[in-house]
């Protein structure tokens, strides 16, 4: 069966819509069936650039019933691989209603794979620890987001415990490469997919925007067959 992807991190405005976008971006790539499911509901980002192109559905994860029908969605896809962009502050909801998703897992025969998304900041990591021990079934990777300075600036993570920790469990410290502003915009302000993007950009954009997305192919394929 296909994996479910949780695209997490709970701080704000740390790249989860991106990695969200670029890791729906890879999959289709790689011929994989995705539904999207889309957790922001004040700023469903991802839902409106992919919305058109794939299989999605917006689900409010602060209510027990978004959880529940979280589980029915994955059921009712056994053949897509489901991706979730999580909202900023979330870490209640997991904890409140986590475990039904991880007891599912089995029912389900799905793994869950997490992609926790990180700045430089101290509190990314605290909030880590956290999820980790509401989510332990989950196989969680770090995504160092190099937006916010390059791999050796992660220096709190890198000396963590936290990090050793991952590492033990088989999760893997990926490091998310930066485009240019200008590209980031373009796709975000006209809610496009990072295909169309590729497709109708000026040269010059197309470039940086072909360069980055052949990076995170090169990040994604670390953990993902
Ligand atoms: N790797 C990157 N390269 C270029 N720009 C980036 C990158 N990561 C983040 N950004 C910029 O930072 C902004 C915020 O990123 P994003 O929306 O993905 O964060 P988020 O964690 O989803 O935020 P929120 O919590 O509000 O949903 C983006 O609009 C983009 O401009
Ligand atoms: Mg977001």
């Amino acid at each position: 069966m296909e994996n479910i992807y949780l695209v997490a991190g709970v701080k704000g405005g740390v790249g989860k819509s991106m990695v969200s976008m670029s890791l729906v971006d890879f999959l289709m790539n790689e011929d994989k069936n995705v539904l999207l499911v889309e957790t922001d509901n004040s700023n469903p980002d991802v839902l409106k650039c992919y919305g058109g192109v794939t299989t999605a559905v917006a689900l409010n994860l602060d209510h027990v019933d978004g959880w529940m029908d979280l589980i029915t969605h994955c059921d009712n896809h056994r053949n897509h691989v489901v991706v979730i962009n999580s909202a900023a502050r979330n870490d209640h909801a997991v904890q409140m209603y986590g475990d039904r998703l991880q007891q599912a897992l089995p029912l389900l025969k799905r793994k869950l794979i997490t992609f926790w998304v990180i700045n430089r900041q101290r509190d990314c990591i605290e909030l880590l620890r956290n999820f980790l021990d509401q989510i332990p079934e989950s196989k969680t990777n770090i995504v160092m987001n190099t937006y916010f300075g390059n791999q050796e600036k992660f220096v709190t993570y890198n000396n963590s415990q936290t990090k050793k920790y991952i590492e033990q469990l088989g999760g893997k410290s990926l490091v998310f490469p930066e485009v240019a502003d200008r590209v980031a915009d373009d796709f975000y302000i006209k809610r496009m997919t990072i295909e169309k993007a590729a497709e109708d950009f000026p040269i010059g954009n197309r470039i940086e925007l072909l360069r980055w997305r052949g990076e995170v192919k090169k990040m994604f394929e670390e953990v993902i067959e």
